[in-house]
């Protein structure tokens, strides 16, 4: 079971090569007491040092009349490699804690995207962010469980997702995991090797509010897939919709995965080989005047919808960047218009989070520069 050093300059869970599991969880504050919020981050940092050392809430045993201080599902476990990451939502900056002027722009409300239409508010938004990545189900569930209980009388659980599967690749040399739609999905990401692309489009530095510097700003998106509807589509419109092969993740312009796409090649009828509006053509820094992000999705499932008796499962999208303006909503703005992939998704939830730099040491807490 490995371990991922908690302390540093920034996060861990937004470089770290992508664990196989997620729990995130949106919680609201109830407090009105801004130094209810700072004892809360407090306690979330000290958890989190120990829950990614692979150690309980605490030491002692506790009294035997009180409630175990631990819930106890991953006293055997180890850390598995987890990584709690947490973030602050727009709505923490309203008028509740006085922080109204440390809003940062790049947190401004996206306004609406094309895409959107249907993003439901129970699923949607939160004044906090928890990230918990692991290679083990049950240590997330761990994670997220204690924090959510360490947060009572503070703050309460708003929506939460598991995902599995991670649907994206970070780490230099990981293998490209696929996506429920069958594809190889983080072909052209942002590596973990690319310190110079995770600076330009990755790490906050210089903004309007310094406190940011080192932090990230993630955007997360519950994308539905219509499953049912695409497996009825057949191969070469589905390789079409994404530009690449479903078997080996190359671009249908040839060569091998990590063949560089040539949006220019035509065929001999004279029609460009990667249609204009697939998902990597639209979604491309050549498309959108440099612009990338780093994704660390995973996929989820919600068992059935009992509405439809349909699969309730999609892309949990997670991405991370300097700028969510500048970045998600000119590639979602542009994909929601006319991406080919439309037919077969929709977004229903999500939201945006800056998430702090790193928690330096024992007695530091996520955030403090903001406060
Ligand atoms: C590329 C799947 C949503 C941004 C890809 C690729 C796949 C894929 C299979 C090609 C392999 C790769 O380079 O990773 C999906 C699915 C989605 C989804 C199934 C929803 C269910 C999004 C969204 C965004 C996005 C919402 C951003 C707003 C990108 C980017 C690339 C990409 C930037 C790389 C393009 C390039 O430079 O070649 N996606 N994606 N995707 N996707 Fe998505």
């Amino acid at each position: 079971a490995q371990t991922v050093p908690f302390y540093g300059t920034r996060q861990a869970g937004i470089t770290t090569p992508q664990q196989e599991r997620l729990m995130f969880a949106a919680l609201d504050v109830t407090s009105t007491d801004v130094q209810d919020v700072q004892r809360l981050l407090g306690r979330w940092a000290a958890l989190a040092a120990r829950f990614t050392a692979g150690r309980p809430v605490s030491d002692s045993p506790g009294n035997p009349d009180a409630p175990p201080f631990d819930t106890g599902e991953a006293m055997d476990s180890g850390p598995y490699s987890l990584t709690i990451t947490v973030g602050f939502g727009a709505s923490l900056f309203d008028d509740r804690f006085g922080l109204a002027d440390r809003r940062p722009a790049a947190l401004a409300p996206l306004g609406t995207i094309p895409g959107d239409a249907v993003m439901k508010p129970a699923i949607t938004g939160g004044d906090l962010c928890i990230q918990a990545c692991a290679d083990d189900p049950q240590v997330v569930f761990h994670a997220i469980r204690n924090m959510v209980r360490a947060a009572r009388g503070t703050a309460v659980l708003r929506w939460s997702q598991l995902g599995f599967g991670r649907a994206s690749a970070t780490g230099a040399g990981q293998t490209t995991p696929r996506n429920l739609f069958g594809f190889r999905d983080g072909t052209n990401n942002i590596h973990a090797d690319d310190t110079g692309g995770l600076d330009q489009h990755v790490w906050v530095s210089g903004s309007d509010q310094r406190w940011m510097d080192d932090g990230s700003y993630l955007v997360a998106r519950k994308i539905r897939m219509e499953i049912e509807s695409w497996d009825t589509d057949d191969l070469a419109d589905q390789q079409r919709i994404f530009g690449r092969r479903k078997d080996t993740g190359a671009p249908l312009t040839g060569g091998t995965e990590f063949t560089p796409i040539d949006f220019h090649r035509t065929g001999a009828d004279g029609v460009p080989v990667i249609d204009p509006h697939s998902h990597v053509r639209l979604a491309s820094p050549e498309a959108n005047g440099g612009v990338r992000l780093l994704r660390r999705g995973y996929n989820y499932t919600d068992g059935q919808d009992p509405d439809t008796g349909k699969l309730a499962a999609g892309l949990f999208f997670l991405s991370y960047q300097r700028d969510p303006h500048a970045q998600f909503k000119v590639l979602q703005t542009r994909l929601g218009k006319s991406d080919l992939m439309n037919e077969y998704i929709a977004h229903i939830g999500g939201g945006v989070w800056a998430c702090p730099p790193g928690v330096r040491q024992a007695g530091d807490w996520f955030g403090r520069s903001l406060f």
